[in-house]
């Protein structure tokens, strides 16, 4: 298939980019970098030994992306785009809004003009919000989310469903990821966040490269077996391979279809921290602080719908995606300014 990749510059997007490419895919990638460089793409194609036509382009220029869409005859879309940072969003509803919601819009109206009606989008298990069962299946109701960020996810999930139901020849596959982690084993490509990092991993790895002095655990009295928060890590690599299975929905038709990806396995944040240490052989000092604003105690995924309906599952461990991260960190201590 010929897929344009919204995003591909990005941490999910450029793991993607491997996994389609080597499933014989051919991918564009279509990226504004407000929060990426063109080196991950150049480590791709490193990687790959293939190239990656990338245009430089945000989603809300219509003319920017009428003129990538004349150009070839896409089949599908997987929407990356976005801004993703919760903290962020509280303090920027609007831009938040406008990026992910108009910036949406616009492509969507881009495809159905060019006559594109396939989009694979990145929900994730935010949509939940605090889960009333736990492991989370897709029948779970989508409950309240404390930030705009979140409340995006879930307005561009209605969006999307609304647009499929008035027009059935639209195929809109939903992917609610959990909490992706880890690297390219390659360690060429990896999460390379701006400025203090909001996420665990990444915290950590940052710990352990000596760029921070140490980890703040936000909360040790939550309801969970060791009191501190309870998630479901998933190794970008699997992740990357769940996109690539998902377009066996979109090719038999599944009109509108939502899965899960997650490994199914809860970890706290101190399993995460101890399993960082025993893969890498490293010592991560660590400190109890006050609860995070909005965190949940566990949050865990039934994967089980995936497995079935696409035949994917999670086939990487925690101590696979501490290793994974950590030689992705170390071997660019600054990310891809190194
Ligand atoms: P990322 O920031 O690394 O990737 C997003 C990419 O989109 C970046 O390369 C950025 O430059 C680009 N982008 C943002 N706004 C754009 C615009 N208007 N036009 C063109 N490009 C634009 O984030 P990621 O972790 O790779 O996440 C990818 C998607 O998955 C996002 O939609 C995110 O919300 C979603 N998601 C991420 C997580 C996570 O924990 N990483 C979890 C659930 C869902
Ligand atoms: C994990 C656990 C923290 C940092 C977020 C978004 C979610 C999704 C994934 C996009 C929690 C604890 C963290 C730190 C800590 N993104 N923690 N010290 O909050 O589950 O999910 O990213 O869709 O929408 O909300 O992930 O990695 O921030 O936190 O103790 O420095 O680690 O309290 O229990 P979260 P996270």
């Amino acid at each position: 298939m010929t897929i344009l990749l919204t995003g591909g510059a990005g941490y999910i997007g450029s793991h993607t980019v491997i996994e389609l490419q080597q499933a014989g895919h051919e991918v564009v990638v279509v990226d504004n970098l407000c929060n990426a460089s063109e080196k991950s793409l150049e480590r791709v194609q490193e990687i790959t030994g293939k190239p990656v036509p990338f245009y430089p382009v945000d989603i809300r220029d219509r003319i920017g992306l009428e003129q990538v869409m004349e150009q070839y005859d896409f089949d599908c879309c997987i929407h990356f785009a976005g801004l993703k940072a919760v903290g962020e969003s509280v303090a920027k509803p609007l831009e938040y809004y406008d990026n992910n919601i108009s910036g949406t819009l616009v492509l969507l109206d881009v495809m159905r003009k060019h006559g594109c009606k396939n989009i694979i989008f990145s929900s994730s298990a935010t949509v939940y919000g605090n889960p009333a069962v736990i492991p989370i299946t897709e029948e779970c109701p989508k409950g309240q989310c404390t930030n705009p960020y979140g409340q995006t996810k879930s307005m561009l999930e209605q969006i999307m469903t609304d647009m499929q139901k008035a027009d059935p020849e639209w195929n809109v596959v939903l992917l609610r990821y959990f909490n992706p982690i880890g690297a390219h084993p390659s360690g060429k490509i990896g999460e390379d966040p701006n400025g203090i990092p909001n996420n665990l991993m990444p915290y950590i790895t940052q710990v352990a490269v000596g760029k921070r002095a140490e980890l703040g655990v936000f909360g040790d009295d939550y309801n969970t077996p060791d009191g501190t928060g309870v998630r479901d890590y998933i190794h970008v690599v699997d992740l990357a391979n769940g996109h690539v299975k998902a377009l066996s929905a979109i090719e038999r038709n599944c009109g509108l279809a939502i899965y899960n990806l997650g490994t199914g396995q809860g970890y706290s944040v101190l399993d995460v921290v101890h399993a960082f240490e025993q893969a890498n052989h490293l010592t991560i000092p660590y400190s109890i602080k006050p609860r995070r604003a909005g965190d949940i105690d566990a949050c865990y995924s039934d994967p089980a719908k995936a497995e079935r309906e696409l035949g994917w599952k999670a086939q990487y461990g925690l101590l696979d995606m501490c290793r994974d991260s950590w030689n992705w960190q170390k071997n660019n201590p600054n990310g891809y300014q190194d």
